[in-house]
């Protein structure tokens, strides 16, 4: 008898759910009441922050320091532009001079700008080949390839596409008032590119050997992976007018510095009317010069203390007293005649 009571009792006591806060749904919890009060110091203070970052968002943009020079129509001669840039014997260089109006501060990014290019086009971005690009054992993967996919006696070419094929092919050399400056060409592309997308066993054949030129040559005894302008052209731009790393300088420029640039004009964007502009930057916290986000920041803050002097002037200016049930009907009128 004792004994199989004293069972029941062990089993019953199994059964029973462990004690703890979150069974017993007695966790703390927190459950703000939105009094106008808080709402109106939440919206302020909301405001306040996102008006204080985007000042400083703004102010980061203003200090960027930008030359723009569009070169494309002055680097060639009045009449037949298409074919002195088709023809290998004419002399393409081509020196430019702009001067600093600020100081501007090491790194200092030269990208080069193209418009009217629409890297986005379907059939142009899809003529690539990711795999051939990556492994070593699929370099005659070219079915995607279309146009620049094998030689004429099938040979594949490596890189092949059109991508690839077109490829950006001016060049610059700098100088600040007559001292050349080097111009450093490391790690202009990203890392996860170099590392996982194109192969450091791959090495360019077959490539530009048609009887059209696209673009640039690749030099034979350096690896894909190592072939950063390939890199950065090959990661395609969304919109027709692009900008692509080309380099950095590695030195400041002070104001009033007369920066010569001699430009060797290769690239054929005149047969679809592009341009082409050289572009000097300095950057910030913020990347480069961009207006966008400092405005965004401050329409939105500038919104949130809006909000809090409508809250101020609904609920706490313009309060109802409490008890009084006339707000309840839309005129007293209708009160008096139901009683
Ligand atoms: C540069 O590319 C153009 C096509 O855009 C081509 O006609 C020219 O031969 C190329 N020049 C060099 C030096 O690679």
């Amino acid at each position: 008898m004792d004994t199989s009571d004293s069972e029941g009792d062990s089993r019953k006591s199994n059964n029973k759910p462990k004690y703890s806060k979150f069974s017993q749904q007695e966790l703390p919890a927190c459950k703000p009441r939105l009094t106008p009060g808080t709402v109106v110091v939440a919206f302020s203070l909301i405001g306040v922050i996102f008006i204080l970052i985007g000042l400083a968002s703004l102010s980061a943009s203003q200090e960027i320091v930008e030359l723009v020079d569009r070169y494309d129509a002055d680097c060639v001669p009045t009449g037949d532009k298409v074919g002195f840039i088709q023809n290998s014997e004419t002399d393409k260089i081509c020196t430019r001079t702009l001067t600093v109006p600020k100081h501007m501060k090491s790194p200092i990014h030269i990208y080069y700008q193209i418009s009217g290019f629409y890297q986005n086009y379907r059939r142009y971005v899809k003529s690539r080949s990711d795999k051939q690009l990556r492994y070593k054992n699929d370099v005659h993967v070219t079915k995607d390839c279309h146009y620049e996919a094998n030689t004429d006696d099938g040979a594949p070419i490596v890189p092949c596409g059109l991508i690839a094929w077109s490829m950006f092919n001016d060049t610059f050399a700098i100088s600040v008032n007559k001292n050349t400056i080097e111009v450093n060409k490391k790690d202009i592309a990203w890392k996860s590119d170099k590392n996982n997308k194109f192969g450091s066993d791959i090495y360019p054949s077959n490539f530009q050997k048609g009887s059209l030129i696209g673009g640039a040559k690749l030099n034979e005894s350096i690896p894909l992976s190592e072939q950063e302008d390939l890199i950065v052209w090959m990661r395609t731009a969304a919109l027709p007018t692009f900008r692509k790393l080309y380099g950095r300088i590695e030195t400041d420029i002070m104001a009033n510095d007369q920066v010569t640039v001699v430009i060797q004009n290769n690239y054929n964007t005149y047969s679809f009317g592009g341009s082409k502009a050289l572009v000097l930057s300095t950057t910030t916290w913020i990347g480069g010069k961009n207006n966008f986000i400092g405005v965004a920041y401050l329409t939105l803050g500038s919104l949130c203390l809006f909000l809090a002097m409508g809250f101020i002037v609904l609920y706490m200016v313009k309060r109802r007293t409490l008890g009084d049930p006339t707000y309840l009907s839309w005129n007293r009128d209708t009160l008096d005649h139901r009683y």
